[in-house]
């Protein structure tokens, strides 16, 4: 399957504006000719100054939100909207990451309503499903990513699908140095394409972007990009280094290139 790669960075809760900025200067001039669509998560206090740097230096870098609520104003102390979020630039919204699901009790009905909000809005949205330990322990590996799929997408209709990019991102890898193999991690994300073409149709089975993330480094990237079902990758701590993160894009835009040769 031969898509344009994604390599999206999530910085999770790193970086103060004047870091983000002393990244960005160095990383837009590092990936200007990049052919991959690159996604930068960052954090609501540095997405103004970050929007604002790409849009003066012309480069095509999307900058996303690594949360929102799904409604769009009103009493909800803390919370931030989509409408708010666009107002200053953000094109891409993440949206069921094992760390919300984990440490904020983000429930498969929540994510639901932040699934449908974001369908309705002009951004695109990369939906993160993935199995714990004990899931994978007691081989409910798959059992488990497919109700994730099926509750976060309840009723997303077909024509709205296009909008959405699936990340897997096994939870048991995040953060732990330890990665599914590209084999486990490719066969997974085969499961997710034939889950998405029962529920949608083989055509959309056939664009749909599927993403890793879990402990992607410089040195292991590549093997994910390789494999056949896997369409890009979802970093966390590979991206918080300008250096690390504009290595794994080259890469990423030398096995672009391997495929055209
Ligand atoms: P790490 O790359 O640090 O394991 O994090 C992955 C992730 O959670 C990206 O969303």
């Amino acid at each position: 399957m031969k898509k344009k790669i994604i390599i999206a960075g999530n910085w999770k809760m790193n970086k103060t504006p004047k870091e983000a900025v002393d990244f960005l200067e160095k990383f837009l001039i590092n990936v200007k000719d990049s052919k991959c669509k690159v996604i930068l998560f960052a954090p609501f206090v540095d997405i103004e100054k970050c929007t604002d740097l790409i849009r003066k230096s012309n480069i095509d870098i999307k900058i996303g939100a690594q949360n929102f609520y799904w409604e769009d104003s009103g009493a909800y102390t803390g919370e931030i909207s989509v409408p708010m979020l666009e107002t200053i630039g953000v094109q891409t919204l993440l949206v069921g990451h094992s760390e919300r699901r984990m440490h904020f009790m983000e429930t498969d009905k929540d994510i639901n309503k932040k699934v449908k909000r974001a369908v309705k809005s002009n951004s695109d949205l990369i939906l993160c499903v993935g199995e714990t330990l004990e899931q994978k322990n007691s081989e409910k590996g798959q059992e488990s990513v497919m109700f994730q799929l099926k509750s976060a997408l309840e009723d997303i209709p077909k024509s709205l699908i296009h909008k959405i990019h699936i990340a897997y991102e096994p939870a048991w890898a995040i953060g732990t140095g330890k990665t599914a193999t590209p084999y486990e991690s490719d066969k997974m994300c085969r499961f997710i394409r034939m889950c998405i073409e029962k529920m949608y149709g083989s055509e959309i089975g056939l664009y749909l972007n599927i993403l890793y993330g879990g402990s992607v480094s410089e040195e292991n990237c590549k093997n994910f990009l390789e494999m056949s079902d896997i369409n890009g990758l979802l970093i966390g701590g590979a991206s918080l280094q300008e250096k690390c993160f504009s290595s794994i894009v080259r890469t990423a835009d030398s096995v672009i290139k391997g495929r055209t040769e």
